[in-house]
């Protein structure tokens, strides 16, 4: 939530900044602002709403500025507006902040008994005049750091700008991300490596408890009680091209788009096609003690959250494995049963999800063993873990997840049978056939994503609904509940995702002539159950669109539409497919509404708040 980036070296900065929060703005677009020094003066522009709505006051920036940073909003303290907006600054220095300060109110009152007046409502601005309170009394920026730090409690990502020290930057990292980019001759931070990759493959990551000072030459790093750190760089060869929209409208269709792809590269990396065996080496296991294991636990939030429970009937079927999973937000303020014998597995696209995150300190702090299935390399999840697992499917940037999900259940599929395999619990044939059925996974979402045509058409019908059902069962109950939140997230329908065996307890009662129920029935084993669901609502005048496998002449018959998905005789990999299915009607019932599809409102895709 929010976006941070700064730069000094010898290029001229305000566009290169610029073009940096483009890269950051699926972290929060409520507003955004720039600030830069050029001789001896600082100079800020900033506008409330979307990064485009500052574009016209860029021009107030000196152009030849070489020393700035940036920021793009995701309101927490004060609505979205122009006085909310960073950076905060007087005259004598700004302030870029992403996190919150959760005592700001004691620390305000007090600033205000001195006879400070506050500009914005922002937690931010008391770091601003906390800032300021030294540097007037002739104090370093260094020295009023290691006063203010201890002061401040919460999550905290800091970019300050100092008037009289022109040729630096400081930086402090607390709970929120933070990364130090190194170029030659130039240095840059921003929350996180994205905007920074056309620029630089060498990444210093600050941990919590530390402030940088960067320059052009470097950083040098200290921990809040002053003493100075060592900071070994990490290369980081990602193909900025990756993070483009490729001749896409939206990055969630190009994202859609290129699950086939993403899965034949994540099947080569974990399968050896030659003698159809199983590669163990990526998992993420060298680290973690099996032998110890007796039990897991999934942690995640949202779709990672749905993508776990796939997790859970995996591990409980393929390794045997009990297995419980667990929103990140509950885990952590419980007291679950949980120690050294049990593995927690943190599951999350950014890895820098707060309440993730926070669950992972806390099962380590019970003697737990944790690892992070996560897909952004070195960020905080995965340091913070024993071991981590990455699922290499490259950047997504459209605010609702698509391939990473998709991606997190194909990786824990491959999870499960690597665990299967060490403990024995498979046959050599079993496991055989697993991996023949992953290798038709690829070609199987390519045809998925041929059925684009006739879940557009059919999601110009569905444009005026208000609320609808999602249910399924088994796997496919899991599927239910993320295509509802996709469809949500995206459309601003209401939709809510129910065990089919559910319906009875209490939302048949919803059911009339209006509702449309939608339906995830493959042909497994639980189809006969999702016919009798089906029947039911059908009973009562409900109207259901079913997400078939293969052709279904009866729920053709039955349906008011059906939305055909490929067939394979294997629960995960359908789900998968399924899956995609109802990231296509999400997305277009979201277009031809006319809504945002890549940054809906309200949200941010990285939650590094709690
Ligand atoms: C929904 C969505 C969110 C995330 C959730 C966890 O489309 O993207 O629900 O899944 O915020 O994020 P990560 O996986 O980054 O921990």
């Amino acid at each position: 939530m929010c976006g941070i980036i700064g730069y000094i070296g010898s290029r001229s900065c305000p566009e290169l900044i610029y073009q940096g929060l483009e890269k950051l703005e699926y972290r929060g677009y409520d507003s955004a602002g720039i600030a830069v020094i050029s001789s001896g003066q600082i100079t800020t522009v900033k506008a409330a709403g979307k990064l485009a709505r500052l574009r016209p006051f860029m021009g107030g920036l000196p152009a030849a500025a070489h020393i700035g940073m940036g920021h793009t909003r995701w309101a927490t303290h004060g609505e979205p507006s122009d006085e909310n907006a960073h950076p905060h600054g007087e005259a004598g220095a700004s302030v870029i902040h992403n996190g919150i300060i959760e005592n700001y109110k004691e620390l305000k009152l007090e600033l205000i008994a001195q006879g400070v007046s506050f500009k914005s409502e922002t937690d931010t601005e008391v770091i601003l005049h906390l800032l300021l309170a030294e540097l007037q009394k002739g104090t370093s920026v260094h020295m009023a750091l290691l006063k203010l730090l201890p002061q401040l409690q919460g999550a905290f990502s800091l970019g300050i700008m100092n008037r009289d020290e022109p040729e630096a930057l400081y930086l402090v990292k607390q709970g929120s991300p933070l990364v130090i980019g190194c170029g030659k001759d130039e240095t840059f931070f921003a929350s996180d490596p994205l905007p920074l990759i056309p620029y630089c493959q060498h990444f210093l990551f600050l941990e919590d408890g530390e402030f940088a000072r960067i320059t052009r030459a470097g950083a040098e790093v200290w921990n809040f009680a002053g003493v100075q750190q060592e900071k070994p760089a990490v290369t980081m060869d990602w193909d900025s091209a990756a993070a483009e929209k490729n001749g896409f409208n939206h990055y969630m269709l190009k994202e859609i788009h290129e699950q086939p792809q993403m899965f034949s590269s994540t099947i080569s990396r974990h399968l050896d096609l030659h003698t159809n065996s199983l590669i163990l080496d990526h998992l993420g296991l060298d680290k973690i003690d099996l032998a110890q294991v007796k039990r897991l636990h999934f942690v995640a939030c949202g779709s990672a959250y749905y993508a776990a429970l796939v997790g859970k009937y995996l591990m409980e079927t393929l390794p045997q494995f009990p297995c419980d999973v667990e929103l990140a937000s509950e885990f952590r303020y419980r007291e679950p049963f949980i120690g050294p014998d049990t593995l927690v597995i943190a599951v999350s696209q950014s890895g820098e999800t707060a309440d993730t995150l926070a669950s992972v300190k806390y099962a380590r702090a019970k003697g737990c063993q944790t690892l992070a299935l996560c897909n952004v390399k070195f960020s905080s999840i995965p340091r913070e873990c024993h071991s981590a697992f990455y699922m290499e499917a490259g950047p997504e940037i459209g605010v609702a997840s698509t391939k990473a999900f998709t991606s997190m259940l194909l990786n824990l599929y491959i999870f499960s049978l690597g665990l299967a395999r060490l403990r024995h619990t498979l046959s050599a044939e079993a496991l055989a056939q697993h991996l023949s059925q992953l290798k038709l996974l690829p070609p199987l979402a390519a045809q998925a994503l041929a059925q684009d045509k006739n879940i557009a058409t059919y999601a110009l019908q569905f444009l005026h609904e208000t609320h609808c059902l999602f249910i399924g069962r088994g796997f496919s109950y899991a599927i239910a509940l993320e295509g509802a939140l996709k469809l949500k997230e995206i459309s601003y329908i209401h939709g809510e995702g129910y065990a089919g065996g559910e319906l009875k307890h209490g939302p048949i009662a919803l059911i009339e002539k209006s509702l449309a129920v939608i339906a995830v029935v493959p042909r497994d084993k639980l189809y006969d159950k999702m016919l009798a669901n089906i029947e039911e609502i059908r009973a009562r005048k409900g109207r259901i669109i079913a997400i078939t496998s293969g052709n279904d002449p009866h729920l053709a018959q039955t349906c008011e539409a059906v939305l055909s998905c490929p067939a394979i005789d294997n629960p995960c990999l359908q789900a998968v497919l399924s899956s995609m299915i109802l990231q296509q009607f999400a997305y277009y019932v979201a277009l031809h509404r006319g809504t945002d599809v890549d940054q809906p409102r309200n949200l941010a895709k990285s939650v590094t708040v709690e």
